[in-house]
């Protein structure tokens, strides 16, 4: 323990027996839960819920502003803003939650966060379609292929892509009810997929609330590097959800607010000179255009998820 005057002494017994049986107590109060799961969880978190209040020697002043604060991220909550999910993802708590729940698996893709932007309602397009629908950006053609990790092509894998326009906003933040930048796609019978999306650009996380002002507090940055979401389903393999980044885009060394950016995930997206060919014939009046390739691996359902960390 440390004083306030910075002098270092050994912590009082009594204080800590004080301590110690307040967090026996709380834990022995969840013996009863029927469910075993829940009870584990409320165990373990009361565990460490209480040692970090212990470890840091929390003040009253502060338990007050944290409740201010988790009470604005409600406050500032609705079916468009998610200010819990912003939360979990600048703490890194998404990612870690992936990283348990998505263990690598041989070649299998690598899953990375799913952030608060994904809709249910995105319209469906043929291969070699566009995704844009009115967003703004520089046309980019994305190609690659499903595979299972023996390589076997994946036929018919459901594939969504979003992302958000140039001026670095997804459909949902507008009040409009536009629906841009996203749609869903089929492989093909040879596991091949193509479509137009738009060459992903960096943004900020929405920051104009008590997450926005703790990042700011703490001096780090709410931009996200450049990336393009997919979610991949397909019968028998575990579901994918991804995104891929661009390579070269500074903001991968400065770092992603949200810890997602994965080095198998940078792809190299080939900026073409304005009247450069198309792969369908696209006419794109002559503008600049970019085209990528994301081949994915998908590991098997339930493939290799441990119980426990250790
Ligand atoms: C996104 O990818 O759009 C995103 C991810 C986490 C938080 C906010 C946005
Ligand atoms: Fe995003």
């Amino acid at each position: 323990m440390t004083t306030t005057t910075g002098t270092s002494m050994a912590p009082d017994p009594v204080q800590v027996a004080v301590e110690q049986e307040l967090t026996d107590t709380v834990v022995a109060s969840f013996k009863n839960t029927p469910d075993e799961r829940l009870k584990t969880l409320m165990e373990s978190l009361t565990r460490h819920l209480h040692s970090f209040i212990r470890e840091v020697r929390l003040t009253e002043e502060e338990w007050d502003a944290a409740i201010n604060f988790l009470t604005a991220c409600g406050h500032i909550t609705d079916d468009k803003r998610q200010e819990f999910i912003l939360l979990s993802d600048i703490f890194g708590a998404s990612m870690q939650t992936v990283a348990v729940n998505n263990p690598t698996h041989g070649n299998a893709t690598e899953a990375t966060v799913f952030g608060p932007f994904f809709t249910e309602d995105a319209p469906e397009i043929p291969n070699g379609g566009d995704i844009a629908g009115g967003a703004t950006g520089q046309p980019c053609w994305v190609e690659g292929t499903i595979t299972t990790t023996e390589g076997k092509p994946v036929p018919g894998a459901r594939i969504e892509v979003w992302e958000a326009d140039d001026e670095g906003f997804y459909d949902a933040q507008y009040s409009d009810g536009r629906i841009a930048g996203r749609a869903h796609l089929f492989a093909d019978e040879n596991g091949q997929y193509s479509f137009w999306g738009l060459t992903p650009t960096p943004y900020p996380i929405p920051h104009d609330g008590p997450v926005g002002k703790l990042l700011a507090a703490v001096n780090r940055s709410p931009v996200r590097a450049s990336h393009l979401h997919f979610m991949v389903t397909a019968p028998g393999q575990r579901t994918l959800v991804t995104h891929i980044f661009v390579d070269g885009d500074p903001q991968i060394a400065i770092g992603d607010s949200v810890f997602g950016v994965k080095d198998s995930l940078i792809k190299k997206f080939i900026e073409q000179k304005p009247g450069t060919p198309t792969p369908n014939s696209r006419d794109l009046a002559g503008q600049p255009w970019a085209r990528t390739r994301f081949d994915i691996v998908l590991a098997p359902e339930a493939g290799n998820i441990p119980k426990s960390h250790d």
